[in-house]
Order: structure tokens, then C-alpha cells, then sequence
């Protein structure tokens, strides 16, 4: 099994996507946790471009453990030396050198002749190993480059000491068989090419970037350059999850094989998301939201039966929570029962039915029925759950610089139960004060409150969905009143008698299950 080396260059070639500037503090988070995905190289920066970067550069070489940890800098005396400061304290450290190759950047942006350009080069990697053992050079601009010059100076930085010699499709104008044709050719041609490394970086221009950085590993290349989420200059770089699944998936056609822990993958785009502020949009392939999400009847009834009908990766294997069914109008009878059975829900035939029917008319007049409106279909036409615990007031007092205190009331039968507590904020005081009285206690998983009309009196609804110690589902409350901190408590009570309920059916059911 060919092993391919991941690059991830979200920090520098990704943090040159529009808007997504990021500070140190979220440089090394995203560090540390490109560690755990288990990239081999992490490219922290540009340090000569800011005081900022380098700190950045820097820090990340301290702290974190396992990866390379590279710096860029131009084909300049300045830059490999600000790089070699920058990341002197990495335990591997690396410098990327990097120097326009194609005519037109000689010609117009740095105004040198090739021959000028292929000493500097050689000039360059020999420089930066005498800070570092380990340096890479990117002929930039490499796939617009004519090849026999381009081959002249991948040799020349071989010979002075590069260890990897990276080919970037800097402007993403490559198509795969050109591309891939030009890693070919770099290896056969170039006589010492078996000494280095040959690395690729593909800009996604086209939408080609991922396709170009897997023809050129068909054609050669042992590393590829990459960042989460496809961030990068312009329209981004190669997507780092998409090249790690498809040399996953398709490891029977490509043979190839990867450091990444994949079941980091959601959770790092998800990361990388928040703290950019760069969403992820919903169809990316592998890690948008409806990335394992099927919406067609056809679709949802396949993969109950089969998962594999319509899925091509588990979603557990990219740290993704699961399948999903998105209920809506083109959902079918079975896979609203299943549904309904992990929400803790089995409906006898004729209820069945009926829920049915009114889910397809609810879904004609909204695009995504959630669980929440499942459930209420379900409580509202089938069972009325018994209010075993109800509210009889509460007092929330708030001091200046104290955490705001509740005393909550609650009704048990005939029996007054009195509570209070301190909390983060009113509504958590409340609940603690309920879970205090009642001796059951909650991880409150969501809560979400709305207006559903305008105006002063506006009614506040509010759905939280906690998920008992001692139970592995969910269960859901919602309630409304003009007072939120009155609707958030009875929501909250509304989840815990739906518990209750469903413990005490749970009992008296042999399958284990809300039997109705
Ligand atoms: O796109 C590019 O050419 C680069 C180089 C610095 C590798 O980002
Ligand atoms: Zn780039």
C-alpha cells in the first residue's frame, strides 16, 4: 500500500481566503486538533508576512507535538530567515521555499530571466539547509510553466537539498490528464527525481482541485497539499476530507493509504468553521450537513433495509452522528415508523395510519418535519400524557453581583414540593431547583425559545430536549406563555412527565418500547 503524505496548509494557504483571518489563540487550536486528525505536515504560516504570523508560526512549533510544523517564505534572504526563527522550536521542523517558475510571473511579476530564476532557486534551498534539514520547494505556478525549465529547476533543488519538491497548480487551470501527465513527466525526466519527494497543490478554480491532486497520485506524487473545508485563496484549495475519503473508499482502485484518523474529520471541519466564521455549505461533499442525509422515500426505504443501497461511507467513519432521514413530503410510511421508534414511539397498525396521514399533511405546508413536530403529531391525536408533575409558581430573585436564584413550586399529586437554587441565569436555576425536588436529573441537550406572535404580548414558545441519566434517548418538552421563564419551565416539565410516562410503558412493555 503506497502511504500518501497529508500536508494541511489550512493555516496559511486556508487563512488567505477572504475574511477568514485568524488570531494565534485560534491558529493553535486548530493546530492541536489537525494533530489529532493526524496530518503529517501542519504549514502554520507566511512568518515574514506579519509580526502576528510569525508569533503564530512560532507558537504552534512550541506546542504542538506529533506533526512537521512548516513555515513559507520567498525565494529571500529575509524570508528563510524569519522562517527559520519562526519554527527553530518544532521538534520537526520545515521550510517551504517558494519561487514563480511559469513566463508569465517571471516576465511581469518578478521581471527575471530563467536563468536568474534558476539560481535563485538553487541559491534558495541551499540557503534555508543551513537553518534546516528538512525544506520543500514549490516552483509556484508550475502547471502554467513550460516543462523542460520546470524539470531544469525541480533538479536544481534537488541537488541543492530539497527534501520535497511541491507542484503547485497555483491558479487551478490543470485538467487531471494534463496534470497528471505533468507529475509523470517530472518523475521520468528529472534524472535525480527519485531523491526528493513529489508533492502537489491544487487550486480549485475549476472545481478541479481534489481531481488534479488525485491524478497526480495516480501518476506519482507521494504528497498532497491540502486544507479542511477546501479553504484557500480564491475558490480554495483541494478539500483535505474529500482526498482522505476517496483514497479511502476507493482504496480497491488506488492502493493508497493515509496517517488521518477520519473519525476527525466532522469534527475538525466543524472546528475550522467556527472559528473562521466560513460556513460549510450544506451538500460538501463529506462533511456538509446533508452529507449523509437522505430526503426521497425510495432513498430513506433503501437504506432502512440496506444502508449500503444509498450510502457510500459510514457516516461514523467521518465522526458524523449518524444517518439521516430527513422527514418531509417525499418520506414514506416506513420511514416515519422507524422514526417515530427511535424517538421511543411504536404505533400500533391503525394509529399508524392516522399519525401517518397527518405527518403528509403537515409536510405539504413545511419543507423539513422535525422530531419535535412528530411528537406533537403523535401526543396530540394518540396519547395524552399525565401531568405528574405541574407547576404552582415561582420567584426568581436576582441580586446586583449574585447568580440569579429560583424558588420553583411544583404539584406532585397532592403533595407541594418547594425547591430553589442558584443558577448560570434564571431559566438554569429553575431547572436545577426542578431537578433538586424531584431527585430525577437531566443533561439538557438543546433549548430554544421563540416568539410565535408579535408584538408586547407576544406568546414565548419554548422546546427543550434533555436526555435522562439513566435512559439513552432524548425526549422533548415545549410549552408557550407570555412569560419565557414560565414557558421555559413548563417545557422543561412537559419532558420530564414524558419520561415518566414512557418509564412507566417501558416497564409494562415487553418490547421495551412507548407501546400505543
Ligand atoms: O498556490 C501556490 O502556488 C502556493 C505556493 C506558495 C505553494 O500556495
Ligand atoms: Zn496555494
Amino acid at each position: 500500500m503506497k502511504r500518501i503524505i497529508i500536508f494541511d496548509t489550512t493555516l496559511r494557504d486556508g487563512e488567505q481566503s477572504p475574511g477568514a483571518s485568524l488570531d494565534i489563540k485560534a491558529k493553535i487550536e486548530i493546530a492541536k486538533q489537525l494533530a489529532r486528525l493526524g496530518v503529517d505536515v501542519v504549514e502554520a504560516g507566511f512568518p515574514v508576512a506579519s509580526k502576528g504570523d510569525f508569533m503564530a508560526v512560532s507558537e504552534v512549533s512550541s506546542i504542538v507535538k506529533g506533526p512537521s510544523i512548516c513555515g513559507l517564505a520567498r525565494a529571500k534572504k529575509e524570508d528563510i530567515e524569519r522562517c527559520a526563527e519562526a519554527i527553530k522550536r518544532a521538534k520537526k521542523p520545515r521550510i517551504h521555499v517558494f519561487l514563480a517558475t511559469s513566463k508569465i510571473h517571471m516576465r511581469y511579476k518578478l521581471k527575471k530571466a530563467k536563468a536568474e530564476i534558476l539560481r535563485q532557486a538553487e541559491w534558495a534551498v541551499g540557503y534555508a539547509r543551513r537553518f534546516c534539514d528538512d525544506i520543500e520547494f514549490s516552483p509556484e505556478d508550475a502547471s502554467r510553466s513550460d516543462r523542460d525549465f520546470l524539470c531544469r529547476v525541480v533538479e536544481a533543488v534537488i541537488k541543492a537539498g530539497a527534501k520535497t519538491v511541491n507542484i503547485p497548480d497555483t491558479v487551478g487551470y490543470a485538467i487531471p490528464d494534463e496534470f497528471g501527465s505533468l507529475i509523470r513527466s517530472i518523475k521520468t525526466k528529472v534524472p535525480n527525481s527519485n531523491k526528493a519527494r513529489l508533492s502537489v497543490h491544487c487550486h480549485n478554480d475549476l472545481g478541479l482541485g481534489v481531481s488534479n491532486s488525485l491524478s497526480a497520485v495516480r501518476n506519482g506524487a507521494e504528497q498532497v497539499e491540502c486544507t479542511i473545508n477546501g479553504l484557500g485563496e480564491r475558490a480554495g484549495n483541494a478539500s483535505l476530507e474529500e482526498i482522505v475519503m476517496i483514497l479511502n473508499t476507493r482504496r480497491d482502485i488506488l492502493g493508497c493509504a493515509t496517517s488521518i484518523k477520519t473519525e476527525e474529520l466532522y469534527k475538525t471541519s466543524r472546528l475550522v468553521s467556527k472559528l473562521t466564521g466560513i460556513v460549510v455549505q450544506p451538500n460538501k461533499a463529506v462533511v456538509g450537513q446533508n452529507a449523509f442525509s437522505h430526503e426521497a422515500g425510495i432513498h430513506q426505504d433503501g437504506i432502512l433495509k440496506k444502508r449500503t443501497t444509498y450510502e457510500i461511507m459510514k457516516p461514523e467513519d467521518v465522526g458524523f452522528g449518524g444517518t439521516r432521514l430527513v422527514m418531509g413530503k417525499h418520506s414514506g410510511r416506513h420511514a416515519f415508523a422507524e422514526r417515530l421508534k427511535k424517538l421511543g414511539v411504536e404505533l400500533k397498525r391503525d394509529n399508524l395510519i392516522k399519525a401517518f396521514g397527518r405527518f403528509k399533511d403537515l409536510a405539504d405546508k413545511k419543507k423539513e418535519v422535525f422530531d419535535e413536530d412528530l411528537m406533537a403529531i403523535v401526543e396530540e391525536e394518540l396519547v395524552s400524557i399525565p401531568e405528574t408533575y405541574r407547576l404552582e409558581y415561582f420567584n426568581i430573585i436576582r441580586e446586583r453581583g449574585r447568580l440569579p436564584k429560583a424558588e420553583v413550586a411544583i404539584r406532585k399529586n397532592a403533595v407541594l414540593l418547594k425547591g430553589s437554587s442558584s443558577g448560570d441565569g434564571p431559566v438554569d436555576a429553575c431547572y436545577k431547583a426542578i431537578d433538586s425536588v424531584t431527585r430525577h436529573s437531566f443533561q439538557l441537550l438543546d433549548y430554544s425559545l421563540k416568539s410565535t406572535t408579535g408584538g408586547k404580548d407576544a406568546l414565548g414558545e419554548v422546546h427543550v430536549r434533555i436526555r435522562p441519566v439513566v435512559a439513552l434517548y432524548e425526549v422533548l418538552g415545549r410549552s408557550a406563555s407570555t412569560d419565557i421563564i414560565e414557558a421555559s419551565i413548563k417545557a422543561y416539565l412537559n419532558a420530564l412527565n414524558k419520561f415518566l410516562f414512557a418509564r412507566q410503558k417501558e416497564k409494562k412493555s415487553v418490547h421495551k418500547k412507548l407501546k400505543l
